[in-house]
């Protein structure tokens, strides 16, 4: 595939909206659409005027005012499911669901061009599921985002047996020039969350067993992660971040 690409988007939530502006700063045309006009209208702020959006790179001196304007004109929202289907690659970031996703997959299969390749954002659900709800099952691949996704490397590229090389290639090469760092994984349809959520998951839980065994406070479980291992957050302040985004 040639840069660049037209990319559309599926969902202008918390991911939608920030995988399109990170698309778009990356030099690609971003076509993102939402069942929901409010959602939209939400998900263009953010990416414009949010904590992590394109503005806001512009003050941190991350961007000029020049390269904003140009991301700003390559970044669209639309009502139009058509609009965003027509393009050379789907990111679909609708809510996790397997049949909600099944039948986003059927419904892109029907509209997007042949050559599109179709790949999801989901957190853990099968790929292997997606594939199988098209009639391209090797031109379907995950990629996992983190949030916020203008700022977080991720990028958890989720292949199955059918999975096209040249797809798993073009993906990765993409994601790189997304500033992101493509780690391959195979998707194992037994199991929810490919790595990175496995792993996590497994945290949380015992984080909560310890809360609940009266050995620390949520507060204090947070603070240590933080302390201990450097990260941004605690493990609570993680579950926050990712279901409500992350306002100031
Ligand atoms: N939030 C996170 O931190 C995070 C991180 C990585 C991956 N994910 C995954 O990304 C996906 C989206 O998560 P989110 O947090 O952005 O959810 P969200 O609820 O913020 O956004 C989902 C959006 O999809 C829209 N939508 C629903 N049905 C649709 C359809 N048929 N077509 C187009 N849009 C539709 C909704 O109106 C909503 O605006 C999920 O699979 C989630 O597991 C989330």
């Amino acid at each position: 595939m040639t840069s660049p690409l037209r990319i559309g988007v599926l969902g202008a939530g918390v991911m939608g909206a920030g995988i399109a502006q990170t698309l778009a700063t990356s030099g690609h045309r971003a076509v993102c659409t939402d069942v929901s006009a409010e959602a939209l209208e939400q998900g263009r702020r953010e990416a414009v005027e949010g904590r992590f959006g394109i503005e806001s790179a512009v003050g941190r001196g991350r961007l000029s005012r020049e390269q904003a304007d140009a991301a700003i004109a390559r970044l669209e929202f639309t009502e139009s499911f058509e609009e965003a289907a027509a393009s050379d690659l789907v990111v679909e970031c609708v809510p996790e669901k397997l049949d909600l996703k099944m039948q986003v997959f059927r419904e892109l299969d029907r509209a997007a061009p042949e050559h599109a390749i179709l790949a999801s954002n989901s957190s853990g659900l099968p790929i292997t599921a997606l594939a199988q709800a098209t009639g391209r099952p090797a031109r379907v691949i995950g990629w996992h985002w983190a949030s916020p996704a203008p700022v977080m490397r991720l990028a958890e590229i989720v292949v199955t047996p059918e999975t096209d090389p040249e797809v798993r290639q073009a993906v990765c090469e993409l994601a790189a020039g997304c500033g992101k760092n493509p780690i391959v994984v195979n998707d194992n349809p037994m199991a929810w969350g490919y790595v990175a959520n496995r792993v996590y998951s497994a945290m949380i839980r015992e984080a909560n067993r310890v809360i609940k065994e009266g050995v620390a406070t949520q507060e204090d479980v947070n603070q240590l992660m933080v302390d201990c291992f450097r990260w941004p957050t605690g493990p609570f302040g993680m579950v926050k971040g990712a279901s409500g985004g992350w306002k100031k």
